[in-house]
Parts: structure tokens; C-alpha cells; sequence
């Protein structure tokens, strides 16, 4: 499958932000924490949740659908600790399963998990953290085989804030003996949700959102479902849409956002020319006479998101002057430049970490491939900005975390199509 792409074309009008992929993918795998159904709202259709359900379903866990965005998941049958080895490859967050695995079963196996072509992407913080928590980690052929007598509570530190390491560890402390000390954790909105339905659902979980999160173990006893948890609106996407609208955009109303969550985006938008009203749950953007070139770099949340680096740098090929982007987190989430450069960018890699854009250019349209699911997307805002014709190949990848974005596009006046 791929999209064709006639680009050139302002857009307008109203967009609505799906549920958030990150945040999702996480209550999914909580739901191995429960004794009894869970109900989840707002879930997005996309591939990697599809993956998700396949990896549940193989462990035992029963899952309905009240509507297509709303899931029920029955987890109290389930015997199995051992990640299907075909999906887990296909699926970073996986491992996210590892960890309310080990922690009701005392033990889980599973392999090195896959993902989006980003640069390395290790797994050390988990296995570290399990270990400290009385876990025996052995591996052969890239499969991880854990077992732990129990999981115990333990203080550990993280050499970075990881984001589904901090998730993953908190699953397994939250049915541990003891207090576990987390030292050093992220910080990102998904994770203070996911740690929101854990409390309401009887885990004891604090710190949120602080240098320091602390769980007390519920001694083995699963975790009880109360209310029904809606998954926040996906930042990423919205973010998307922002960037989308500062390139493109007559009028752009995005719907069910949360602007608190995208701060650090709206304020480098504003700062390089865009307007953007601020609701309680809407933004609203248009795009500026004149877009200037800014410096940025990416950083944990609350800084500015690996996951909008493409998209911003597709962006600043429309700004004038000179940008520099600098990617902190991921070794290998520049290699797309190659590609917006046969597209007539004008950006030089420095190194495997910043390019430098010069702007503004006249973009051409192009056959390209998404390499990911965040570059792939910065292809679709290169080709609706070029003028003329585009084929996007290996659409798969957008299709990992974005909601039909084809249909959401076209529904604001731009023209892409889905040719199978
Ligand atoms: N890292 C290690 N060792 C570990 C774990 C992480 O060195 O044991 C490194 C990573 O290699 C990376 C850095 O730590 O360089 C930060 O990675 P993090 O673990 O925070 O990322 P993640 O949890 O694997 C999540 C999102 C990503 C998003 C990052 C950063 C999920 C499923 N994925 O990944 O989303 O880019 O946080 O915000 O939650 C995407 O949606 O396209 C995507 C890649």
C-alpha cells in the first residue's frame, strides 16, 4: 500500500487527535495486572495496538470491543509468561509485557524487542532494574528468560529517564513485597496516566511526574478495576497537526487535544512567527506570512519531543534563515534528511546528531519510503507542501500510530489517497 500525494494546496478546517498510541500500548499490557476486566476508552485503531491485542490474545487475555475505540480486557485466565517471539519482534513497547509478567508470575520470556530504525536501542535499564528486584536474567539468542523466588522492593536509579522502562519497572513493583524507589524517571504525560489508572485501580504509586516515584507492592495480589480509563489524546499527533497547520494551514481547528501537554511545541511555533489560540481542549493555527528559522533540540519531556523532530525539520525547510536541529535522544533519527534533500531541501548533516536547514526552499515532489512511523510522517507534510504529484511507499509504518491520517487529511482539503 502506499499514498499519492498532490501537494501545493493550503488546508482548512477541523481535525480531531485520536487517543495516544504511547499511552495505549502501555494500559494494554497493564491489563495483565488485573483480577478482572478492564474496560478502555479512546484506544486508537492503529497497527501497533492491533500488535498489542495479537501479543495479549497469544498470552491467554480475553478482549471485546463495546465500539471500535473502546476495549474490554479479561485477564484473569491467563497462564502464559512467554511473549509471542514472532510479534514481540515487530513491537519496541513488548517489553512493556515483560514487566506486570515477571511481576504476577514470578517470571517471563521473552526477546530483544523491535521497533521503528532509530539508532540502538538497548535494553539495559530493564534488565538492571529486575535484576536489583531479585530476578535471575539469563539470555541466549536474543531471549530473555527471568525468574525471580520474588519480585522485592528495592531503590533503584536510572542512568536515564526512560519512558517504557519507567512504565515497565513500575508494573512489576506495583504486585512486588516492599517499597520500590524509582530515582531519575521520565516524566511524559503517558506515564503519569498510566500511573493514574494504576492508583485508581488500588496501587500505591507517588511521586508522579517527580524527580523520585515510589511504589508499595501490593504482596502479590492483582491489582482491581473500578472505572472505565479514557487514554489521553496523542500529543505526538496533535503536535503533528500544529506543525502541519504553522506549514499549511488557511484555518486549522485541532479538536480533543490537550494543549498543556504540547507547551513545549506551541512555544517555539510562537517564537518563530506562528499564532495559535490556546483552548481548554482545542488549538487553533494558521499559517504566517513569514516563518523564521530557529535552533532547537530535543529532550525529555517537558523539552521538545524526539518524536516531532522530522516533522519540525521538514518545517524549517519553509523558514527563513538558517535552523539547526539537534536530536538528543536517538542515534539514528536524522538519516530521513537524505530523502527531503532530493526533495530540493537544503540541510546538512553535522554530525549523527544536529543538521543545520537552510530555508526557505522550493520543495519537489518525489517517490519516497517511510523509513518510521515519525519520519513517515514528515513525508507526508513534505509531499502536501511540494507542489505536484508524490508517492509515499511503506506506509505500514504511519499506519503504526496514525489513525487513518489519510481520511483526516482529506477531510481539511488536502489531497493524499491510500492506493492498495
Ligand atoms: N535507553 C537505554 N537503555 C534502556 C532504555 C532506553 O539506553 O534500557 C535509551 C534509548 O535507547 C533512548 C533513550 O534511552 O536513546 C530514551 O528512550 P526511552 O526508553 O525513553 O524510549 P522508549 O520508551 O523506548 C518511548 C516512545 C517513543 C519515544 C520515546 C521518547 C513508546 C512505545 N515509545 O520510547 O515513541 O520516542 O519514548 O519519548 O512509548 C514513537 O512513538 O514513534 C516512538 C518512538
Amino acid at each position: 500500500m502506499k499514498f499519492e500525494v498532490i501537494g501545493g494546496k493550503n488546508c482548512f478546517g477541523e481535525i480531531e487527535v485520536s487517543g495516544s498510541k504511547n499511552n495505549a500500548l502501555k494500559i494494554l499490557a497493564a491489563s495483565l495486572l488485573f483480577k478482572n476486566p478492564i474496560i478502555i476508552e479512546n484506544v486508537p485503531q492503529i497497527e501497533d495496538v492491533f500488535r498489542m491485542n495479537e501479543l495479549l490474545k497469544d498470552l491467554g487475555v480475553n478482549i471485546f470491543f463495546k465500539n471500535k475505540n473502546t476495549f474490554v480486557l479479561d485477564s484473569s485466565k491467563v497462564k502464559n509468561f512467554k511473549l509471542s517471539f514472532e510479534i514481540a519482534k515487530r513491537l519496541r513497547a513488548s517489553i512493556a509485557l515483560a514487566g506486570p509478567l515477571l511481576g504476577r508470575f514470578n517470571q517471563v520470556v521473552f526477546p530483544y524487542p523491535g521497533g521503528c530504525i532509530i539508532g540502538k536501542r538497548p535494553v539495559d535499564i530493564f534488565l538492571g532494574s529486575w535484576k536489583k528486584m531479585g530476578a535471575n536474567v539469563s539470555e541466549k539468542n536474543d531471549i530473555f528468560s527471568l525468574k525471580a523466588k520474588k519480585i522485592k522492593g528495592v531503590n533503584i536509579v536510572f542512568r536515564l529517564p526512560s519512558v517504557t522502562a519507567t512504565e515497565t519497572v513500575i508494573m512489576t513493583a506495583v504486585l512486588g513485597y516492599g517499597k520500590t524507589i524509582i530515582w531519575n524517571p521520565a516524566r511524559e504525560p503517558e506515564v503519569l496516566a498510566l500511573i493514574d489508572f494504576l492508583n485508581a485501580s488500588g496501587a500505591k504509586i507517588f511521586g508522579a511526574g517527580t524527580s523520585k516515584i515510589e511504589i508499595i507492592g501490593t504482596n502479590g495480589k492483582l491489582l482491581e478495576f473500578k472505572k472505565p480509563f479514557k487514554i489521553i489524546p496523542d500529543r505526538i499527533e496533535a503536535g503533528s497537526f500544529l506543525i502541519l497547520g504553522a506549514a499549511l494551514a488557511n484555518y486549522l481547528k485541532i479538536k480533543n487535544c490537550n494543549p498543556d501537554h504540547l507547551m513545549n511545541v506551541i512555544g517555539i511555533l510562537e517564537d518563530i512567527g506562528v499564532s495559535i489560540k490556546i483552548g481548554k481542549n482545542f488549538l487553533e493555527v494558521k499559517k504566517p506570512k513569514k516563518l523564521l528559522a530557529c535552533n532547537i533540540k530535543t529532550s525529555e519531556y517537558p523539552g521538545f519531543p524526539t518524536d516531532l523532530q522530522a516533522p519540525f525539520v521538514v518545517l524549517m525547510t519553509q523558514a527563513y534563515g538558517q535552523s539547526m536541529v539537534f536530536e538528543t535522544i536517538y542515534d539514528g533519527r536524522l538519516n530521513y534528511v537524505e530523502d527531503l534533500n532530493r526533495m530540493n531541501a537544503k540541510i546538512t548533516m553535522c554530525d549523527p546528531h544536529r543538521v543545520i536547514i537552510n530555508g526557505p526552499t522550493k520543495l519537489r515532489s518525489r517517490e519516497i519510503e517511510s523509513p518510521d512511523l515519525r519520519a513517515g510522517l514528515a513525508f507526508v507534510l513534505a509531499t502536501l507542501i511540494a507542489k505536484g504529484k508524490s508517492l509515499i511507499y511503506n506506509i505500514y509504518q504511519i499506519d503504526r500510530g496514525y489513525e487513518k491520517i489519510e481520511e483526516k487529511l482529506q477531510k481539511i482539503g488536502l489531497n493524499i489517497r491510500r492506493i492498495e
